[in-house]
């Protein structure tokens, strides 16, 4: 009897919470038609194209691609739409620790000892990243090879739907007048634009703190070219070997949430392709799992080769990401990335704050689920008041050190093994040691001496942090050692790991892959420099650039 009373009382409870609180006008889910459960897909079907990942790059990829072609698009994850977890700015961290099943995020822990995740949602990366929206430098383009009005045109598309101005608090104000004291110059104002010196970037979060993602970019799609089914995981991409010269991609087999087997085939015609959109881990394992990569490693787990291909899963690289805590004896506002200052020695500066992100639960989510005790336990004995308080943290541009990436199973829904170097090449391990002397002159600086305590030195702030659980790797730095010490001990993740199948080694410059047919790669796999100060606006951007690049090479003749 009163498992029922509890029921109601909560069905009761939850019910007047979303009334009140939950929906924003700002967070109504869009009623897309095309969007389907993978397990009411038929067993067999026909398009003109098969993308493999409803990321930050599949979706702008098939809104455009819909306008003139028939498209499926295959995510292995669930819909962001109605999960506060994802939709609130406030709650960034909570779907990071959310280690269930059903999470929009899976943790994988490197090689190295640092933690990281992976999206697993309709939207990809752009549900759980700090929003921080940002182009690439005119150079980057330019060694791209991209048409830069194309890509400016591509920028703007992105942006009418998902980039916002942010509303500026104290803590990030203070960031940006303490960076413009350590001389990190001229300020550049509200800007996307990646120029040196000090600026406000975009935001994907509205000025009330709701979460706009690429899956929003469907709103663009044609509703009656576009078939999106969610749960449905790929296990690999068919190909036509027989007779052939080169092998040609022809289909793919997913899974959907019960397990059930589908088939997806390209209908006949030249100009039909399979496209990968699955993300810098997902790329490169589904081509393995699909027998193109290293013939000795496809041989070890038993893939049969369709094509040897050395370089795939090569090149992974994620920038080291480096940060000093700094509690607050006066309240910080909740921020994400806003502030970033754009230094000529390669690192950039980015700042978050607030009593949310220091004591909630964004900082452990870093944390292994091991590590996890051991933070509650470092957290508990902070002072109250330290909890207050926000991060200055600083990437290291490129990075010059790589990795690989490498299968652990068949299983396209586990994580594969990935190691990524931080600080091999001493460039970088120099980068992030002057990275943390800017942070120092911000932090010594008068506009942020009042979100500071005097009696935590500089020293002292650098002890604490380092002796935070942040990541998996023995620690030795005390305030004695060199800043080496320091970066290579605190070393953590920006999530903006990228490689695996790259421009020139795996691709070629139009994202085809190197020696098969109606293939290609396009998402974060495929850089083998990270965009921007951070990524997301570039990887949205290519998928909307490459889609209309695309339909224009299939009305061509
Ligand atoms: C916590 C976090 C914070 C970040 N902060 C920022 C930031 O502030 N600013 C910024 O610019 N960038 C940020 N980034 C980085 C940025 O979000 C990513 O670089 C970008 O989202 C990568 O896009 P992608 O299209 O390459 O891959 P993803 O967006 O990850 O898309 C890949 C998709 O493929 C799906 N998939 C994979 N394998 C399969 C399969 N076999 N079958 C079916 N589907 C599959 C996945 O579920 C996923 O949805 C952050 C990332 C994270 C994780
Ligand atoms: C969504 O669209 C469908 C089909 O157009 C319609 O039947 C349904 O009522 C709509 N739902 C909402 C919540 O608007
Ligand atoms: C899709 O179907 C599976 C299996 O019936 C179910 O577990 C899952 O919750 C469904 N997902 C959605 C979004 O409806
Ligand atoms: C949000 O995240 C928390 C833990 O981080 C989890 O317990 C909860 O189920 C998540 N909510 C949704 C709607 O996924
Ligand atoms: C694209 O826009 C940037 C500013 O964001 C500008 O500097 C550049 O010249 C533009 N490129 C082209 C080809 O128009
Ligand atoms: C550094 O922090 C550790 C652990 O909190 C502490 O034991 C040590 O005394 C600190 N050292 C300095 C120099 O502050």
């Amino acid at each position: 009897m009163s498992v029922g009373w509890w029921t109601l009382f909560a069905a009761a409870f939850a019910a007047g919470f979303l009334f009140f609180h939950g929906f924003a006008a700002t967070d109504t889910a869009p009623n897309y038609s095309f969007v389907h459960n993978a397990t009411s897909a038929p067993t067999v079907s026909y398009y003109d194209y098969i993308v493999v990942g409803g990321g930050t790059a599949g979706c702008p990829l098939v809104a455009t691609l819909s306008q003139k072609a028939t498209v499926l698009l295959l995510e292995r994850g669930g819909s962001p739409y109605g999960n506060p977890n994802i939709t609130k700015m406030t709650r960034f961290g909570a779907a990071l620790s959310d280690l269930s099943r059903s999470s929009p995020s899976q943790r994988f822990i490197s090689e190295d000892g640092v933690i990281n995740s992976r999206a697993r949602v309709l939207g990809g990366g752009s549900c759980l990243n700090a929003g921080f929206y940002t182009r690439a430098s005119t150079d980057f383009v330019k060694q791209a090879g991209w048409d830069g009005r194309l890509v400016n045109e591509s920028y703007q598309w992105v942006e009418k739907l998902v980039a916002f101005e942010p509303p500026l608090g104290q803590w990030q104000s203070a960031v940006r007048d303490g960076l413009l004291e350590a001389g990190v110059l001229p300020f550049n104002g509200f800007t996307y634009d990646h120029i040196y010196g000090t600026k406000v970037g975009g935001t994907i979060f509205d000025q009330q703190g709701f979460r706009h993602t690429a899956a929003d970019l469907l709103e663009y799609a044609n509703p009656s070219g576009l078939t999106v089914l969610l749960h449905a995981s790929v296990h690999k991409i068919l190909f036509a070997v027989e007779g052939r010269k080169k092998p040609k991609a022809r289909g793919v087999v997913f899974r959907d949430a019960r397990g059930a087997k589908h088939k997806a085939y390209l209908k006949k015609g030249s100009k039909n392709e399979i496209i990968i959109s699955a993300g810098a881990l997902g790329s490169p394992q589904l081509l393995m799992l699909s027998g193109v990569g290293p013939a000795e490693h496809l041989k070890s787990h038993n893939i049969r080769l369709v094509l040897e291909q050395p370089r795939v899963g090569q090149g992974m690289s994620d920038n080291p990401m480096n940060a000093v805590f700094i509690p607050s004896p006066i309240p910080v506002e909740v921020s994400l990335i806003q502030v970033v200052g754009i230094t000529r020695f390669g690192s950039y500066i980015e700042a978050a704050g607030g009593e949310n992100f220091a004591g909630g639960a964004s900082a452990p989510s870093m944390f292994s689920p091991e590590a996890i005790t051991e933070a509650v336990e470092y957290r508990n004995n902070l002072q109250e008041a330290a909890l207050r308080g926000g991060f200055i943290i600083e990437k290291v541009t490129g990075p010059i050190s790589t990795g690989h990436l490498e299968l652990r199973t068949r299983n396209p829904n586990d994580n594969p093994s990935v190691t990524f170097n931080y600080f091999k090449d001493s460039r970088d391990l120099q980068r992030c040691v002057q990275g943390i002397q800017t942070i120092e002159k911000i932090v010594e600086s008068k506009p942020f001496s009042k979100f500071r305590y005097d009696f935590l030195s500089w020293p002292v702030l650098l002890n604490m942090t380092a002796n935070a659980p942040l990541n998996l790797l023995p620690k030795h730095y005390n305030p004695s050692m060199p800043l080496e010490v320091y970066c290579k001990d605190t070393v953590m993740t920006i999530w903006h790991y990228h490689g695996g199948c790259q421009v020139g080694k795996v691709v070629d410059h139009d994202y085809k892959v190197l020696g098969v047919d109606s293939l290609r790669v396009i998402d974060g796999s495929t850089f083998s420099v990270s965009p921007g100060t951070n990524p997301q606006a570039t990887v949205m951007m290519l998928g909307r650039y490459m889609g209309v690049k695309i339909l224009r090479e299939r009305v061509a003749n």
